[in-house]
C-alpha cells in the first residue's frame, strides 16, 4: 500500500541547544535528519516526500540531499512560525489522492513495519496514529498540588507518523486555519472535525530527539537496533 509522507524539519532546535538546527547533528556520522530520509527512501512503499525546512538551512539541507542521493523528494517548502505552519505549507503542494503520513523529521528510529500498518489502518479508518500506552501513574497538578490521579489504562503517548486520506487532511488543516487553532499534532486537527482516528501501537524506541539526553538515548538505540 502506497504513501506519501510529509516531514516538518523546519524548526530550530532551541531545546537542544546546539547552536543550529538539531536536525544536523551527527548519530553515527550521519546527520539525523538522513536518518529520518533514508527510512522513506528505502520504503518501497513510499512514493513521495515533502520536506519543510527553514529558508536559513536550505543550502546545507540541499547539499546533504544530493550528497546522500535522496531520490524521493517531490516538495522542498518554506517552513512556517509553528510546525503546523510547515505541514500546512507541504500539504498544499501534494497533489495527488491517498494516504498522506505526516512524520517529524527528529524521530529518525521509526520502522518500516510499523510505518506500514500504520498505512494499512488508514486505508480503512481513513485516520491512524501510531503511539504507546503509558507506563508511567500520571497526575494532573495544578499549582504544583495534585488534583486528580488520572486512569493510566486510557492514556497513550502519541508518536508521529501520523497517517491520513488527503481529502481528510487538507480538510482539517483548511477548518484549523480558518479557526485559527494550533494543535500539538496533526490528529487533533481531523479530531475537530468530528472524525474518528484509530491508535496503532508502536513501540518506545521512536523517540523524539528533543534535549541533549535524548542523544545518549539515540546511541543506544542505534547500537541495539545494528546489534
Ligand atoms: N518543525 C517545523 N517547523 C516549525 C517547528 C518545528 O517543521 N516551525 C519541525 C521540527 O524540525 C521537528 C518537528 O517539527 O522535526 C518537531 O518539532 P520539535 O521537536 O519541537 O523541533 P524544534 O521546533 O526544532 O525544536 P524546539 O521546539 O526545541 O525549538
Ligand atoms: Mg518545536
Amino acid at each position: 500500500m502506497t504513501y506519501q509522507v510529509i516531514i516538518p524539519a523546519a524548526g530550530q532546535g532551541k531545546r537542544m541547544g546546539a547552536g543550529k538546527n538539531k536536525l544536523l547533528i551527527e548519530l553515527n556520522q550521519i546527520p539525523i535528519l538522513i536518518h529520518t530520509l533514508f527510512v522513506f527512501e528505502n520504503d518501497e512503499d513510499c512514493e513521495g516526500i515533502f520536506l519543510a525546512i527553514h529558508p536559513e538551512d536550505e543550502s546545507e539541507f540541499k547539499t546533504l540531499i544530493r550528497k546522500y542521493k535522496i531520490s524521493k523528494i517531490k516538495g522542498l517548502v518554506p517552513g512556517g512560525k509553528e510546525r503546523q505552519d510547515s505541514i500546512y505549507h507541504a500539504l498544499q503542494t501534494v497533489r495527488e489522492d491517498g494516504i498522506v503520513l505526516v512524520h517529524d523529521a527528529a524521530r529518525p528510529f521509526i520502522k518500516k513495519e510499523q510505518i506500514h500498518l500504520l498505512v494499512e489502518t488508514a486505508e480503512t479508518k481513513d485516520a491512524a496514529i501510531i503511539g504507546v500506552p503509558a507506563k508511567d501513574t500520571m497526575k494532573k497538578v495544578q499549582n504544583g498540588i495534585v488534583t486528580e490521579t488520572v486512569e493510566r489504562s486510557s492514556l497513550w503517548i502519541v508518536q508521529t507518523p501520523q497517517a491520513f486520506r488527503f481529502a481528510l487532511l487538507i480538510k482539517a488543516y483548511e477548518k484549523a486555519e480558518r479557526d485559527h487553532f494550533i494543535g500539538t499534532d496533526d490528529a487533533s486537527l481531523v479530531e475537530r472535525l468530528g472524525v474518528s482516528v484509530t491508535m496503532v501501537e508502536g513501540d518506545y524506541d521512536n523517540i523524539k530527539l528533543t534535549t541533549p539526553e535524548d542523544l545518549i538515548f539515540a546511541d543506544v538505540i542505534l547500537k541495539k537496533n545494528v546489534d
